[in-house]
């Protein structure tokens, strides 16, 4: 099996109470993952998902591998027929093939280029993976998603919900810089799956993908959509219909202690204090974004787990 979408989580409650089990014992399948090899290939930064990932493989039992392929391997070619005259040095059909061989799992990260929206909506990279590699495939942040951060969010939501059914608010909040929709995106679909009163608050012109946000409501002004919320997550995404753009950073849309209220806060990390969300909510016992990202290895520890017992 590959992880590379929230869609590929059949069952989203019972893939939480499983990842609450890891989470109680996290050694428990120590012996599962002996004599395995995880390769972890970013092709941008991270901290979380690479450190947390490469935990979720210890406690496996797995041995992780890791690559900063943009800074370290060969220029990889993923155009089909290209005459190889320029900056690249290896096609992808030769790379995932190789990489297959030293690793029994393959896990993935290439952000979108979010100047050409075509392109980053055919998931080049890691399409091209899960097309020429031998073996599963992970999806550690693509041009569209972020799946295992939504699983992640899930778990988290679960575990603090006081209520059966919680209200959940993605919020948009002010950047300086046009980041990608991936978080946004994965959280809507998790979300989706979930047993939550979920909307969405975000200015105009910024309105996410509708194939994915669907019926999700979604509110331009941001006081009536935190109205009664139990948990408001927050992330920056550049406008999708102007694509990649930064047309907005109003920064009344930036989140406070007055806005969240009885709210839980939460983000994905990393975060930029004063811009995106206050000090004052970071600082105080409103923000689940510490746990959020403990979570992160249990989330991956999960998805290994699956991909071992299931191949
Ligand atoms: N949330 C997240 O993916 O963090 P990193 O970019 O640091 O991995």
């Amino acid at each position: 099996m590959n992880y590379t979408s929230i869609q590929d989580i059949d069952d989203i409650h019972t893939w939480v109470e499983e990842a609450k089990q890891l989470k109680a014992n996290p050694l428990a399948d120590i012996a599962l993952g002996k004599n395995k090899t995880l390769g972890l290939l970013f092709f941008n930064s991270s901290l979380r998902t690479r450190l947390s990932t490469q935990k979720a493989a210890l406690n496996l039992g797995m041995n992780p591998i890791v690559m900063n392929v943009s800074g370290d391997a060969w220029g990889i070619e993923f155009g089909d027929g290209t005459v190889m005259n320029g900056n690249t040095a290896e096609h992808i059909k030769e790379a995932a093939a190789v990489v297959s061989q030293y690793c029994d799992v393959i896990a993935v990260r290439a952000f979108p280029t979010l100047t050409d929206k075509t392109k980053d909506e055919s998931e080049q990279v890691l399409s091209s993976f899960v097309k020429f590699a031998s073996v599963p495939i992970v999806n550690m942040e693509s041009a569209t998603g972020h799946p295992l951060q939504g699983l992640t969010d899930a778990l988290t939501i679960s575990e603090h919900a006081k209520i059966a059914k919680p209200k959940v608010v993605l919020s948009w909040a002010p950047h300086i810089k046009a980041l990608p929709h991936a978080v946004g995106n994965s959280f809507v679909e998790a979300m989706q799956k979930m047993d939550v009163d979920f909307v969405i608050a975000n200015p105009e012109g910024y309105d996410l993908n509708p194939e994915i946000t669907k019926d999700t409501p979604v509110y331009h002004n941001q006081e009536e959509a935190f109205k009664d919320a139990d948990f408001v997550y927050t992330k920056n995404w550049s406008s999708y219909d102007n694509y990649g753009q930064v047309i907005n950073t109003d920064p009344n849309w930036m989140i406070t202690k007055d806005k969240l209220g009885a709210a839980k806060f939460m983000h994905c990390l990393p975060v930029r204090r004063n811009v995106v969300v206050e000090d004052a909510v970071l600082d105080s016992d409103s923000s689940l974004v510490i746990e959020q990202a403990n979570n992160r290895t249990y989330a991956a520890q999960l998805v290994l787990k699956k991909i071992l017992e299931n191949g």
